[in-house]
């Protein structure tokens, strides 16, 4: 496994890592979740992300901190632990956000579920335009301090958002934002516009999410079949939405040209998923969903093909040659 600077700080997490999102509470149960955790380890993957507002979606519960903490019982000094918080996770008018009053129940209420005294990376989920940056930086600041939290991180904030709140962060003296997460796979390249540069620039990493767009780039879906049995969007509205956007005829094509030259280097879809993912210097890590422990082993071992640059501007090419 390789292994990437948190951003421009001096940890090391593994390129290819696991995230908690999408399903735990729902398919992945806690003798799944242990089972994960300990191939994900095994194979080198010592980044885990999760967020307290995962698996509420299936019975109101923070099931994903649960059982990933129960998961971690024994291992957690082997590993970089992220979770998020600011989502609504009750109806109450204070349920929510990056304020002082929310960040420091959540982050409280997260440690619990994760068995833990500190978190290595804690990410707000969203950018919250009613809390002042200056509110939200500080509260960070803090909570380092109190050494419950070692880094702090961004999530789907936009550049300008997070530039903004490190320079507030340099002039007060305040830990800064050292990552971000953001969708960036390949068939949304939005962040190649904007954030990406930033990112170089600035050194803040980028923590990838939907590398294999929820399943369609491992090759899952196809285009006139309904989903399979055994798929999560066969089990979750969530997933649908998520193939309704982007399960595109333009993309079908696109998918089926990709596979066949992953196919003639040795490799599958979802590998060339990864591998272009981790070919961009800014990304941190690959966060990746896995259903099966078979799912993460191959997903870390697609960690280990390098990308050339004549190879990626072959992929560049494409994924915008409609006509081929
Ligand atoms: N910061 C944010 O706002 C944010 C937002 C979204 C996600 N995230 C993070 O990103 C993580 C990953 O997202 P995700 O799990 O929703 O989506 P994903 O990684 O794009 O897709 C995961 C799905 O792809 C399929 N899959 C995985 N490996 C495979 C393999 N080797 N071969 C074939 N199929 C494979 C599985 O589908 P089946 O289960 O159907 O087999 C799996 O559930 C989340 O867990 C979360 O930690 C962060």
């Amino acid at each position: 496994m390789e292994y990437r600077s948190l951003g421009g700080s001096g940890v090391r997490i593994s390129a290819v890592s696991l995230g908690t999102g999408g399903q735990w509470g729902g398919r992945v149960d806690q003798q799944a979740a242990k089972e994960i955790v300990s191939a994900a380890l095994d194979s080198g993957i010592n980044y885990f992300d999760t967020a307290n507002i995962y698996g509420t979606w299936y019975d109101g519960r923070p099931l994903a901190e649960e059982l990933l903490g129960v998961a971690l019982e024994g291992l957690r000094d082997r590993i970089v632990l992220g979770t998020k918080g600011m989502q609504r996770l009750g109806d109450g008018p204070n349920d929510w956000g990056a304020s002082r009053y929310n960040l420091m129940n959540a982050l409280e209420a997260s440690l619990r579920r994760l068995r833990t005294d500190h978190v290595d990376l804690y990410q707000i989920h969203l950018f919250d335009a009613a809390t002042p940056m200056e509110e939200t930086m500080r509260t960070l600041e803090d909570m380092v301090r109190s050494g419950k939290v070692r880094y702090v991180g961004a999530s789907q904030y936009l550049a300008w958002q997070i530039c903004r709140c490190n320079d507030l962060a340099e002039r007060f003296g305040w830990v800064p934002f050292v990552t971000t997460q953001n969708q960036y796979n390949l068939l949304e390249r939005q962040a190649e516009v904007e954030l990406l540069p930033f990112c170089r620039e600035r050194k803040v990493g980028l923590l990838a999410f939907f590398v294999l767009a929820n399943g369609l780039l491992a090759g899952r879906y196809t285009q006139d079949a309904p989903p399979p049995p055994d798929s999560r969007a066969a089990a979750f509205e969530r997933t649908r939405r998520y193939l309704s956007v982007y399960a595109t005829p333009g993309n079908y094509n696109r998918i089926e040209r990709l596979t066949a030259w992953a196919q003639e280097r040795g490799h599958t879809l979802a590998d060339l998923a990864i591998a272009w993912v981790l070919a961009e210097p800014s990304v941190s890590t690959a966060i990746v969903g896995a259903s099966s422990v078979d799912q993460i082993l191959a997903n870390a071992r697609a960690a280990a093909w390098k990308l050339t640059q004549s190879e990626r501007d072959e992929i560049r090419a494409l994924l915008n040659d409609e006509t081929a």
